[in-house]
């Protein structure tokens, strides 16, 4: 197949004739990859069963795994669920658009072949002008799932995309780096109270303080996806991406984890091991062996998540053996930012003990 690579702005003006084409390709049951504020989405008509098909067909994605339905104005929420719950209603009104996905009964027009046979279906409204005009102009709502092969990190950018998936869809719409970095929160308002079933910019705490009740957090997230309890996002079960490395996490206080992470590598290094660094700012001058990668800075947490995917993918680039992680509290954004990380270790975590941790509580 030939794919096409198409630069968009966030201009409104003089873009329709990339537009026209976008949607046609979309209304024509094609498969259109398009940025969000999250990550790259790989879009197809979401009510046609024949154009999801192509979605996992190109992604190489298990078909049990159901697509986020993307939207562009609440009218179309109603025609694809059976009902909005207040909970729901909230939600709406606070997040939506922004990085939110919320899991509803699904209405009959919603096919099996986009929920992966399930009766619920998720819906998110994107907070992306190119997302959300290519959702107003192909006029139905668009499945798409992060646009890169199944067990790649989520596209951050148009050039990820190319590597994944060049020759497998028709269009590839570039709007340069995406904003957030990690893909949306997933509520499940079916049951109640409401659960989180892959956090995500929109926090448990936002949730909870929005709705004034305790919003969990669905159990298989706190157990480390072990093998016998079963997310209620079956995407989660997937180990999603494993760097080509092996990637440890080092957790405790973070000055005492930097120092750790310098002894681990200087000793891998002796050892002729090809290592790799993901700190922050903060500790930049600790490391001075390795391939140091520079993720963001722990005073803003968004840095952090922004970075961390294409930086797992410069890893692989690399060829090196082994990579060292600083670990992120597990609070608010870091929440997501920790469950992804931990998924890409597959949880390989050095513990420093709490009597290094509170030692050092001042350098926390
Ligand atoms: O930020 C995002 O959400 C991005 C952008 C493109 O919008 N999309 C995304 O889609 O991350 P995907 O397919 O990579 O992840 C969707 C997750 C999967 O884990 C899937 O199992 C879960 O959502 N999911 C989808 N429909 C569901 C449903 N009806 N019930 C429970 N989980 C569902
Ligand atoms: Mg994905």
């Amino acid at each position: 197949m030939n794919t096409k690579i198409i630069s968009v702005t966030e201009e409104e003006e003089g873009q329709d004739r990339i537009y026209r084409e976008a949607s046609e390709r979309i209304k024509q049951g094609g498969l259109v990859a398009f940025p969000t504020e999250t990550v790259y989405g790989l879009g197809a008509n979401g009510l046609d069963e024949e154009a999801a098909a192509k979605i996992y067909a190109a992604k190489g994605r298990p078909s049990d795994n159901p697509l986020i339905l993307h939207i562009a104005e609440v009218e179309q929420l109603e025609k694809i669920v059976r009902c909005i719950p207040d909970a729901a209603k909230k939600m709406i009104e606070t997040y939506w658009p922004g990085p939110l996905t919320i899991v509803f009964e699904k209405a009959d027009c919603v096919p099996y072949g986009t929920t992966g046979g399930l009766e619920t279906v998720a819906v998110r409204m994107p907070d992306h002008i190119v997302a959300r005009r290519l959702i107003k102009e192909s006029g139905v709502p668009i499945a798409a799932p992060s646009a890169n092969r199944s067990g790649r990190p989520s596209p951050t950018k148009a050039s990820h995309v190319v590597e994944d998936l060049f020759g497998k869809v028709d269009l590839i719409l570039d709007g340069g780096m995406v904003g957030i970095g990690l893909e949306s929160t997933i509520v499940d308002v079916t049951v109640t109270p409401p659960v989180i079933l892959r956090p995500g910019y929109i926090t448990q705490e936002m949730l909870t303080a929005l709705l004034k009740q305790e919003i969990r957090l669905d159990p298989a997230f706190l157990q480390g996806i072990a093998a016998d309890v079963k997310p209620k996002a079956p995407g989660m079960k997937y180990r999603h991406y494993a760097p080509k490395a092996d990637l440890v996490i080092v957790e405790g206080s973070p000055y005492h984890a930097a120092k750790k992470i310098a002894e681990l590598a200087a000793k891998q290094a002796a050892e002729g091991k090809r290592v790799g660094i993901i700190g922050t700012k903060e500790f930049q001058d600790d490391y001075q062996t390795g391939l140091v990668k520079i993720i963001g800075t722990r005073e803003e947490e968004e840095t952090i998540a922004h970075n961390l995917y294409h930086i797992l993918r410069e890893f692989d680039e690399a060829q090196v053996d082994i990579i060292y992680s600083e670990g992120f509290p597990e609070d608010h954004f870091g929440q997501a930012i920790m469950n992804r990380l931990e998924k890409a270790a597959g949880n390989k975590i050095i513990k420093l003990s709490d009597e290094a941790r509170t030692r050092d509580a001042s350098f926390s």
